[in-house]
C-alpha cells in the first residue's frame, strides 16, 4: 500500500488519462482558466463483492492513509453496493467505492466472475499499485458481451479492472466558474457529450449536491480473442451545499450516483 496519499492519487490520475483523453483536455481547458491547481471532489473504483477483492480490500489501501467510512449507499437495479470515505484533511479528495452483488447475479455471470477473481494472486490485492493495475485476467469479447447483457458494470470491470472509474472535478474550488450547470455549457461548447440520464445536472441544492459528468471516452481494448472499442472512463463535476450547520455536505446521493453509473453504458 501506499504511504503517502499524492503519490497514489498521481498514480491513479497518471493512469486514469491515458484512458480518459477527454478528462485530461477537459482539466487543461479548467485550469488554464484559472492561476490555480484544480481539486478532486473525490474518485470512484469498482469491484465484485467476492472476498479476495471485496469493497473493504480496496478500502483498506485508503484506511492505511488516515481516511475514514462514510456513508453507505444501495443501488437495487444495478445489484451494487457502495461506500464512501473522507481524509479529516478536506482537500483530500473523497473516495466512492462501490461492488457489485454477484450472488444476486445469474449463475452464469457468477461462474464468470468466479473465473476471473481466482486469476488474482492472492498478494496483488495489497500491493501498492493494485488501485490501477487494471485486469489480472483477459476475458474474451464473447464473454464481454455476455456479461454486458446483463450488467453493464460488470463487462466494464471485466474489460478493464482496477483503476479510477472517474475523477471528479470539485466545482467549489474553481475560480471562474460556479454552477455545474456552467461546466455543462463549457462542456458542450467544447463537444463534449454530457450525459443526459437523469438530467443533465443530477441532485438540487435541496439535496446538497449538484453533479454532472461527460459520456466516457471510447478505447480500444484488447481481449483474448481480438480488440474493439469500448466505453472506458469518464470525468465528473460536483457542486456541494451547505447543511444546517454551515458545513459543506460531504456525503453522496444515491439517485444521482445511480445515474452516473451509466456514463459507461455502451448504447451511445
Ligand atoms: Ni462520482
Amino acid at each position: 500500500m501506499h504511504s503517502d496519499r499524492d503519490t497514489l492519487f498521481r498514480c491513479l490520475w497518471d493512469n486514469y488519462r491515458a484512458v480518459t483523453p477527454s478528462a485530461e483536455r477537459i482539466h487543461r481547458i479548467l485550469g488554464a482558466s484559472q492561476d490555480r491547481a484544480i481539486v478532486n471532489d473525490h474518485i470512484a473504483l469498482r469491484t465484485f463483492n467476492l472476498e479476495k477483492v471485496g469493497l473493504d480490500k480496496l478500502a483498506a489501501h485508503f484506511l492505511a492513509l488516515g481516511y475514514r467510512e462514510g456513508g453507505d449507499y444501495h443501488f437495487e437495479a444495478k445489484k451494487l453496493y457502495a461506500k464512501h470515505y473522507e481524509h479529516p484533511d478536506p482537500t483530500a479528495a473523497k473516495v466512492f467505492i462501490s461492488e457489485l452483488r454477484v450472488e444476486r447475479c445469474s449463475p452464469q455471470l457468477q461462474g464468470i466472475v468466479d473465473e476471473l477473481v481466482a486469476q488474482v494472486p492472492d498478494d496483488a490485492v495489497t500491493a501498492d499499485d493494485f488501485l490501477y493495475s487494471g485486469t489480472h485476467w483477459r476475458v474474451d469479447y464473447a464473454t464481454y458481451q455476455q456479461l454486458l447483457a446483463e450488467s453493464e458494470y460488470a463487462a466494464w470491470l471485466a474489460a478493464w479492472g482496477y483503476r479510477a472509474n472517474h475523477f471528479t472535478v470539485n466545482v467549489n474550488q474553481l475560480a471562474n466558474y460556479d454552477s455545474v450547470a456552467q461546466i455543462n455549457d463549457l462542456l458542450k461548447a467544447e463537444g463534449f457529450t454530457v450525459n443526459e440520464s437523469g438530467g443533465e445536472v443530477k441532485g438540487s441544492p435541496a439535496a446538497m449536491l449538484e453533479q454532472s459528468s461527460t459520456m466516457a471516452d471510447r478505447m480500444e481494448v484488447a481481449f483474448r480473442d481480438r480488440t474493439a472499442v469500448i466505453p472506458s472512463s469518464f470525468y465528473e463535476f460536483a457542486k456541494r451545499y451547505p447543511k444546517p450547520d454551515g458545513s459543506l455536505y460531504s456525503g453522496f446521493v444515491a439517485a444521482s450516483a445511480d445515474k452516473i453509473f451509466e456514463s459507461t453504458d455502451a448504447g451511445m
